[in-house]
Order: structure tokens, then sequence, then C-alpha cells
């Protein structure tokens, strides 16, 4: 058997299970390379793998759960692996389904974590690029119904913890106050870049793990402007990197995990995955932490267009709600 190096950093979600601090993020990851790939995680050290159906690769993945489990390389309950409810199936009668097709493609019998990917739903998908009535935009009352189907499935155990995702905390107060079960996570985006203080304070006020997406400024996304920035390029981040030895990817990851923050970075790369876990090992100074905090810039990559042709920019996020709360 090769390599097995769990890892050791894990926090604890409010259900009390255990849940690694590094996942392995999946977006983006082509169907034809992803099978190798989780092998090879596994292999270094991952446990924690972050999924969802809007991926198009959980079939590929499941092989590859399949495969290394029935080789002997790690046990099922060794393994941390979240999925989420697409919008497509954010409708009361399609979550069951969803769920099933997500169990079934990932060849498992229950999730760890699953999510609601965003606060929209989609009935159809957009006729032409100005298309925005296949859009349904949130509404408390169909979100309250949504999440006490989701609670049911929990209870019934083929979801071992419930979150959300791209939840403003005006949105999560919504749930929150019609919720007979917490959400475990929100998962968001977050990075030098956009620290997300306000959200953080409030996950932890809640006992709610914040779940840090894209923490390299997912270079590979495909909704770039051309005046976003660059986190890998960052020259505190640089500076500080050469004095630890290590790589900006590390540092930016490193940074993050030092908040009890649960990171998900992506890669395809053997290199880079293997590069990205041992950021575990790396200590950040009080004086790093310091001046990386120091380069936020408040500065949201993903701006979700597709989902909020209905609203402006800051009613999609109530950015209101949160510069109140920041008061
Ligand atoms: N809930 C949501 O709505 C949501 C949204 C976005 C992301 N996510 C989750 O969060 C995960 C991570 O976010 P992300 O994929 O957007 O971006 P990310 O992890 O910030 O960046 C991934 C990109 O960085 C490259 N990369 C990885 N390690 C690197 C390194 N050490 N040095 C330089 N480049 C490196 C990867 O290329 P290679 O693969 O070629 O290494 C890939 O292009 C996703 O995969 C997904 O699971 C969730």
């Amino acid at each position: 058997m090769k390599c097995l190096r769990p890892l050791a950093r894990r926090l604890t979600l409010n259900t009390g299970a255990a849940i690694p601090t590094l996942g392995l993020g999946t977006w983006q990851s082509e169907p034809q390379v992803i099978g190798p790939v989780i092998r090879h995680a596994i292999e270094e050290g991952y446990r924690h793998f972050d999924c969802a159906a809007m991926y198009k690769n959980e079939a590929e993945i499941g092989r590859a759960y399949k495969s290394i489990i029935n080789d002997g390389l790690c046990r099922r309950e060794d393994l941390f692996i979240t999925s989420k409810l697409s919008p497509y199936d954010l409708f009361p009668d399609k979550i069951n389904d969803a769920v099933n097709k997500t169990l079934s493609d990932l060849k498992l019998d229950y999730l760890d974590l699953y999510l609601i990917h965003w606060p929209h739903r989609i009935k159809y998908p957009p006729l032409n690029t100005t298309d925005t009535s296949h859009v349904e935009p949130y509404k408390e009352n169909w979100m309250k119904d949504a999440w006490i189907i989701l609670e049911n499935i929990f209870k019934e155990g083929r979801l071992k913890a419930i979150g959300l995702s791209n939840f403003s905390i005006k949105k999560m107060e919504h749930i929150l106050s019609n919720s007979t079960v917490k959400p475990a996570v929100n998962q968001v985006e977050n990075h030098i870049y956009f620290q997300q203080a306000v959200m953080k304070k409030y996950l932890d006020s809640k006992e709610i793990l914040m779940q840090s997406y894209s923490p390299l400024g997912s270079p590979q996304r495909s909704s770039t402007a051309a005046e976003d920035p660059t986190v890998l390029s960052d020259p505190v981040v640089k500076r500080i990197a050469d004095t630890h030895n290590a790589t900006p990817a590390q540092i930016c990851i490193a940074f993050l995990l030092r908040d009890n923050k649960v990171v998900l970075a992506k890669s395809v790369n053997p290199i880079r995955l293997k590069s990205n876990l041992n950021s575990l090992d790396i200590q950040l100074t009080e004086q790093d932490y310091k001046d990386i905090t120091a380069v936020d810039k408040n500065y949201r990559l993903f701006r979700a267009r597709f989902l909020r042709p209905y609203s402006t920019y800051k009613n999609f996020w109530d950015e209101d709600f949160e510069a109140e709360l920041s008061n």
C-alpha cells in the first residue's frame, strides 16, 4: 500500500463530526483526468473532497472512490465527502432525487456534508445570452421548504450534515429562524483579497464553520474582469513566501487555515496538489498574519452574473445588511 498520510488537522462541525481542514476542490477538474487525481490525492494524504452535481464529474469521482476503497487504500469512514444541490434541483419535487443521483454517481451510501449550492433556483437553461426568465430569485418561503426537505434526509441518515453555500448573512438568518437543524457550514468565496471578516464573525457566533472556496483566487475561472487582482501575484504574499521557503499558494492557504476556516483548493497537477497539502506545515508569524490581513481589498471575484438578472449586485449579496452589521 502506498503512502497513507491522513491529515492530522481537523475542525469539528456542529454535528460533532470531524472535518479535515484542507479539502481538494473538484470544480473544473475534467472528467477524463479527475479519477487518477483523486487516487493520487488520497495517496498523498487528502481525505476531504469538495464535489457538486454542477461540476459534472461526480460519476468519474465515484468510480475512483470505489476502486480506492476496494484496493484497501483507505476506508469510506476515513473520507469526508461533500456534494451540493444544484440550482436546477432546488425544487421540492426534485431534491430527494438529486440527493439519490449524487449518491449513486459518487457510489456512496451517505454524504458527510451536503450544501445548497446557491440561494437561487433555475427553472431551465437560459434560452439565449440575454434571457433572464429562467432564474427564480431567492424567496424566503421556498427556501424554507427546501431546507425542511434536507432536514428530513439528514434525519434519515443519508446526509450526515447539511449546510449552505453563497448565502449572505441575511439569508442565513432566515434559515436559522425557520430550522430545526442548524446549517453546519457556509461555503463562500474567501481569499486574501476577500477576507470576509464580518461573515466569519457571524458564523463563529452561530457555531457554523466557514469553508473558504477559491483560496488561490481561482485563476482558472471563466468570469474574469480586466481589473480583477491576482491573488498569487500579491507582493506581500510573495515576500512572506520567500521567508518561509514556500510558494505563494502555500502562504495563501496557511493564512486562511490559521483562522480556523476549512480551505478548499483545487489542483489536478500532482506537484501543486502535494505542495498545497504541505501548507498544513507552515507556521505564519503574528507579523506575517498582520501583513496579509492588511492586503484585503474586500474584492469579490465571483459576481454570479448568471444568477442575478433581477436585482442589483448589492442586493444579490445583501451587502447593505452586512455593512450595517460591521458598523
Ligand atoms: N460553492 C461554490 O459556489 C464554489 C465556487 C467556486 C469554487 N468552489 C470549490 O472550491 C474549490 C477551489 O476553488 P477554485 O477551483 O475556484 O479555485 P482555487 O483553488 O483558488 O484555484 C484553483 C486554480 O489554481 C491552480 N493552482 C492550484 N494550485 C496551485 C499552485 N500551488 N500554484 C499555482 N496555481 C495553482 C489550479 O490549476 P491546476 O489544477 O492546473 O493546478 C486551478 O487553476 C473548487 O474546486 C470547488 O470545489 C465552490
